[in-house]
């Protein structure tokens, strides 16, 4: 679909962003089943501005956008809140037509950009607090790290009171209309988005929101979905909301496990209970959660994956492979979080039994302390099996309390 729209946020900010109807996932693992958009922003003011580019593939579409606000040539400032490429993709084409143009964002944005970037450009590092005096308009920075890389930050147009926060208070969704009051209730979109990109950054919303409170604030201009001119404050004070009850209830317990497993037979589920009921023998203070992750949506896998500080992963070995939902459980793995964490494997197969090690193997390179010897049992867990197998869960438990106790 062509999409040729250009909309006035104010008189002097153009919204030339881009529509995407099509995209299926985002970072190859968000679903994303109302499409996105890739906002993009002209500031018209003597010092011609352009706030976030698109991603690559948009290029020739957000060019048209561009050259119909003004000559490319003319633009003297590019500034990149946050350098993904989903708003970067465009910015080495763009600079192609505007050489003279000064590329600001923060310092690890331009550390970032010297690699995703071909050609040499200028460029202006920027910290909190800084201005920059567009003629008739002035741009002021806020530091917002983390939300959703190191580098990013906001922009505060002050004499338009409208404030740029690229990935933060966004949300992929897609439709004709792009402001807030104009747009069907997207909700859900608006918290998923929160829960897979900002929410394990809580603590810097939270920094970020007390900043911008003071703001007198017009408007905020996303990097995705609906320009919020008319519920900004609603979407501000719940990100604030899931921020605390996210940091509220994401402290790991001292003695929380998780049995996180797929079974195809009901036999791997088998050595789950078997394997819980050990640790409950090895002490029964140990909060012992299993869970089949199979069809389980992965905001909810995480939830336990934070909470827990010990866990076990089952899978049968199918095809001499464990199968998609333990991959997708890795990806949620973050070590920066889960780093220690005690950890093994088990599960049951047919003919060989390569899922328990393909697990330990990986558990380990995500930075996890894994208990090696992960348990392998042919097809059911038989009577003798059933013995080993509480014993393998009371050697974790004991293991778990000994780590927990600093043994
Ligand atoms: Fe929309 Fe983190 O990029």
């Amino acid at each position: 679909m062509t999409d040729s729209k250009i909309l006035d946020v104010t008189p002097d900010v153009k919204w030339i962003g881009i529509r995407d109807y099509d995209i299926v996932t985002f970072d190859i693992v968000m679903e994303t089943k109302y499409g996105t958009t890739y906002n993009s922003y002209f500031i018209n003011a003597g010092k011609k501005a352009v706030i976030e580019t698109t991603k690559a593939t948009f290029w020739d579409t957000w060019l048209d956008k561009i050259e119909r606000v003004a000559d490319p040539s003319e633009i003297e400032y590019v500034i990149l809140n946050h350098t993904e490429p989903d708003h970067s993709g465009n910015l080495e084409n763009l600079l192609r037509l505007a050489p003279g143009a000064t590329v600001v964002g923060s310092g690890n944005a331009l550390r970032y950009l010297e690699d995703m970037v071909s050609i040499p450009f200028k460029s202006m590092k920027v910290k909190e607090g800084d201005t920059l005096d567009l003629g008739n308009k002035t741009l002021r920075f806020i530091s917002a790290p983390n939300l959703h890389w190191p580098d990013t930050m906001y922009t505060w147009l002050e004499e338009d009171r409208v404030l740029f926060t690229c990935d933060s208070f966004g949300a992929h969704f897609c439709t004709e209309e792009m402001f807030d009051d104009l747009v069907p209730d997207y909700h859900d979109s608006f918290k998923y988005y929160f829960d897979v990109i900002l929410k394990p950054y809580s603590k810097f919303m939270l920094k970020a929101i007390e900043k911008i409170r003071p703001l007198d604030i017009s408007l905020i201009a996303t990097g995705h979905g609906p320009i919020l001119r008319s519920n900004w404050k609603k979407l501000v004070d719940l990100s604030e909301q899931y921020s605390r009850e996210y940091l509220a209830s994401s402290q790991p317990e001292d003695k929380n496990v998780l049995l996180a497993y797929v079974s195809a037979y009901g036999y791997t589920k088998q050595m789950a209970e078997h394997i819980a009921e050990g640790i409950r023998e090895a002490d029964n203070a140990i909060i012992v959660e299993t869970a089949d992750i199979e069809t389980m949506p992965l905001g909810d896998v995480d939830s336990l994956l934070t909470r827990c500080n010990a866990l076990l992963v089952g899978s049968p070995t199918i095809n001499q492979n464990t199968l998609l939902p333990v991959y997708k459980l890795f990806a949620l793995i973050n070590p920066l979080r889960d780093k220690g964490k005690l950890a093994a494997s088990f599960g049951s197969y047919g003919w060989s039994g390569e899922a328990t090690g393909i697990i330990e193997e990986t558990l380990k390179n995500l930075k996890l302390n894994v208990m090696e010897g992960g348990f392998s049992s042919k097809f059911y867990p038989h009577a003798g099996k059933i013995d080993e197998l509480r014993e393998f869960g009371k050697k974790f438990g004991k293991r778990m309390m000994a780590t927990a106790e600093g043994v």
